[in-house]
């Protein structure tokens, strides 16, 4: 695959993204007229914006690269041997967007030949694109954007999650040896965004014991390119089945690898 066909995939994904934003804000002003379905239980949630805005994507990436592949959280996909698979999630954080609060973005990633390449976040309510292409730095807006500088956990705020797809103690244990050393955490409701707000340099790093890869994935290559490191995600069918997820600056990297139980499986 060519760099500019790279480069073209990275601008037509900010151009999706801000069109897929637009398209979750009005569905988010009519919020109290929406359908809401669970999935595995009751906190997994989804709604007809949700499959809505993701069709858009999708009709909008195949009117453009009809043989790049794309997984989406709504209606999977599978990868079929593409040179360029696209990762998406019409609406990261639909607890919040369903109740009205504001922390959810519209989550894109980019793979050329099985690489996470390009990371784009759309979060419309506060009119913030991060966006990233692997080699060209990452961006919020115009805006280049760096990781945190903090050298040790109580410097400032950890991204943490968790879902019902993991035991609780992977949270809470490691809630326990971060407050134990005077840090401090935030859970925002959105995986993709609060991810995006650490390759900002807002947070000291995200950690979360499993995610899927469209909400991992654009995260990775904006700290990356942040100059932020990250776990090998990717490993052992990652694309497929999800893995851990840890970003943040090398230095606080290691204080939360050393703090998560089963560390072994973020090498
Ligand atoms: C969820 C959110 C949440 C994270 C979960 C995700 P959804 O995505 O990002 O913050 O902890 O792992 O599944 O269901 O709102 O798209
Ligand atoms: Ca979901
Ligand atoms: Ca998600
Ligand atoms: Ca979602």
């Amino acid at each position: 695959a060519s760099t500019s066909e790279t480069d073209a995939r990275y601008r037509y994904a900010c151009e999706i993204a801000r069109a897929a934003a637009s398209r979750a804000y009005s569905w988010y002003q009519q919020r109290q007229k929406l359908v809401v379905e669970h999935k595995r239980d009751l906190q997994d949630v989804v709604s007809e914006a949700d499959r809505n805005v993701e069709d858009l994507i999708k009709t909008l990436i195949a009117e453009r690269y009809p043989d790049d592949a794309v997984i989406g959280e709504e209606s999977g996909g599978n990868t079929q041997g593409a040179t360029y698979v696209w990762v998406v999630d019409p609406i990261d954080g639909t607890a919040c967007f369903i109740n009205g609060l504001h922390n959810w973005c519209v989550s894109l990633a980019v793979l050329c030949e099985g690489e996470a390449v390009i990371g784009v976040v759309c979060d419309p309510n506060h009119q913030e694109l991060f966006h990233a292409r692997q080699g060209q730095g990452a961006w919020m807006n115009e805006t280049r954007i760096h990781a945190h500088n903090a050298q040790h956990l109580n410097e400032g705020l950890l991204g943490l999650s968790n879902s019902s797809r993991v035991p609780s103690e992977s949270v809470t244990s490691l809630i326990t040896g971060l407050t134990a050393q005077g840090g401090m955490f935030i859970r925002i409701g959105s995986g993709a965004l609060t991810s995006a707000w650490a390759a900002a340099g807002r947070l000291i790093g995200y950690y979360e014991a499993h995610m899927n890869p469209w909400d991992s994935l654009p995260g990775i290559v904006l700290m990356r390119e942040a100059g932020g490191v990250t776990n090998d995600y990717l490993r052992n069918d990652g694309l497929k089945k999800g893995n851990p997820v840890l970003l943040a600056n090398a230095a606080i990297y290691q204080q939360i690898k050393a703090l998560v139980d089963n560390s072994a499986l973020l090498d």
